[in-house]
């Protein structure tokens, strides 16, 4: 079967990317990764991807005027690589109309918190304040608004009363790293 050329969006130290990347190796994942796009140069995700040859796409937003600036030139470059999905992990920014248009339906992010639960910046550290005996992680639809599209994939993830937020967030990724590559090739088999 043909492999389904997605773009990867990550802006942080791209744990979930390394999954990715494992899954797809281990041929769990029947996926090419086509684009590694960030908005952070910094970000060691970037690095990663260099090591591994996949083209990038970085970028700083506070050198366009506007959303639909840069988001115009995402979608220059997903069209020149055919990306035919979008897979944010770690890509800390509200998709806009520019992207979501062309990619309606066809873009994922994964959140650490049982959504409708915890939306937003620092999930974990929200649902850890909160003393909530039960979290999780939400793999949706991407949609215009703020980790509100539809729900694919949850898994709950216990808060034991002497753990820590840090190990509340190894547990959590630890999740992450697993439900996301299975979710994303459930949904590119319905798709195809
Ligand atoms: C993950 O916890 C994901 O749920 C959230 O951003 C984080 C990215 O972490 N959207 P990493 O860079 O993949 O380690």
């Amino acid at each position: 079967m043909n492999k389904t050329k997605i773009a990867v969006f990550a802006s942080g130290t791209g744990s979930n990317y390394d999954a990715l990347v494992a899954a797809i190796q281990s041929g769990a994942l029947s996926c090419e990764i086509v684009l590694l796009v960030s908005d952070k140069p910094t970000a060691k995700v970037v690095d990663k991807a260099k090591q591994n040859s996949i083209p990038c796409f970085v970028f700083d937003p506070k050198q366009y005027d506007q959303k639909a600036d840069f988001e115009a030139e995402i979608v220059e470059q997903l069209s020149q690589m055919e990306a035919e999905w979008i897979v944010l992990a770690g890509y800390m920014r509200l998709i806009g109309s520019t992207l979501l248009q062309p990619y309606e339906g066809k873009i994922l992010n994964i959140h650490p918190s049982l959504l409708p639960a915890f939306p937003g910046l620092d999930a974990i550290g929200q649902a850890f304040k909160a003393g909530v005996k039960i979290t999780g992680v939400t793999i949706h639809i991407v949609d215009e608004g703020m980790d509100t599209g539809k729900i694919l994939a949850q898994e709950a993830v216990t808060v034991n009363p002497e753990m820590t937020e840090s190990e509340l967030q190894t547990k959590i990724q630890s999740i992450e790293h697993k439900l996301y590559p299975q979710t994303i090739q459930q949904i590119i088999k319905q798709k195809k």
